[in-house]
């Protein structure tokens, strides 16, 4: 198995920095083998292309067809962030918009039988001129993705307040459409770092990763 380790923070202390940590020496201690993204370390840029506007003829740029092939080499992808405003960075926010584009992570599939396309095409070109049309599909079946994120907020607050939202983004509507089955682990209370946040931290990743070898 493979391992793709995407971390999404500008620290290398604190609770993100101490679950990377966590992780890596987990993997390191199985053998398992993997690679580490580290988005500020490589200060990616994070702005998506007028030319990687999907519906039109993408032209995917250098480093982005790099990414692509990392995810395509790995079984799985360990994702580490902070949630800010609900939902992750803005810099992962970037980097899978432009990462993670149509006709790479998802497509849309007609939903008008075969043999009726030549009559209906025109339509729906003139309806949906910009953008391809039918279900959508993920196109990245079969990969595995785990989750780890953590939250300033202890757990009875944030879930009443945001209903989960910051799951749900990362889960369904992003990972989930691209047909990756994800497991999520929160953190959260993360104020300060202390033995308790440590000791919490090293059980989740290793409660996580007990099934990779
Ligand atoms: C810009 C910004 C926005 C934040 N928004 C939220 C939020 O919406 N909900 C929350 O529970 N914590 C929020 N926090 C707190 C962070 O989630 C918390 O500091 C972080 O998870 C702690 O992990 P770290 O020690 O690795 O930075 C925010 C922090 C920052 C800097």
């Amino acid at each position: 198995m493979k391992i793709l380790v995407i971390y999404a923070h500008p620290s290398h202390e604190g609770h993100c920095a101490t679950i990377l940590k966590e992780v890596e020496e987990n993997l390191k201690s199985k053998g398992v083998p993997y690679e580490l993204l580290d988005l500020y370390a490589i200060k990616y840029d994070p702005l998506l292309r007028e030319c990687e506007l999907y519906g039109r003829d993408i032209e995917l740029a250098k480093d982005t067809k790099k990414h692509q092939q990392q995810i395509m080499d790995s079984d799985m992808i360990i994702f580490i962030y902070p949630v800010w405003w609900n939902t992750m960075p803005a810099i992962l926010k970037g980097f899978i918009d432009r990462v993670f584009s149509a006709h790479f992570a998802f497509k849309y599939n007609p939903v008008i039988p075969k043999g009726m396309m030549p009559l209906f095409e025109p339509l729906f070109k003139l309806v949906y001129n910009r953008f391809d049309y039918g279900m959508p599909v993920g196109l990245l079946k079969g990969k595995k993705a785990v989750v780890f994120l953590t939250t300033g907020s202890p757990r009875l607050i944030s879930y009443p307040w945001t209903g989960n939202r910051f799951k749900k983004i990362i889960k369904k509507d992003m990972l989930g459409f691209f047909g990756i089955k994800s497991r999520l682990y929160h953190i959260s209370n993360c104020r300060v770092l202390n033995e308790w946040k440590v000791a919490e931290i090293k059980r989740k990743v290793r409660c996580a990763l007990k099934r990779i070898r």
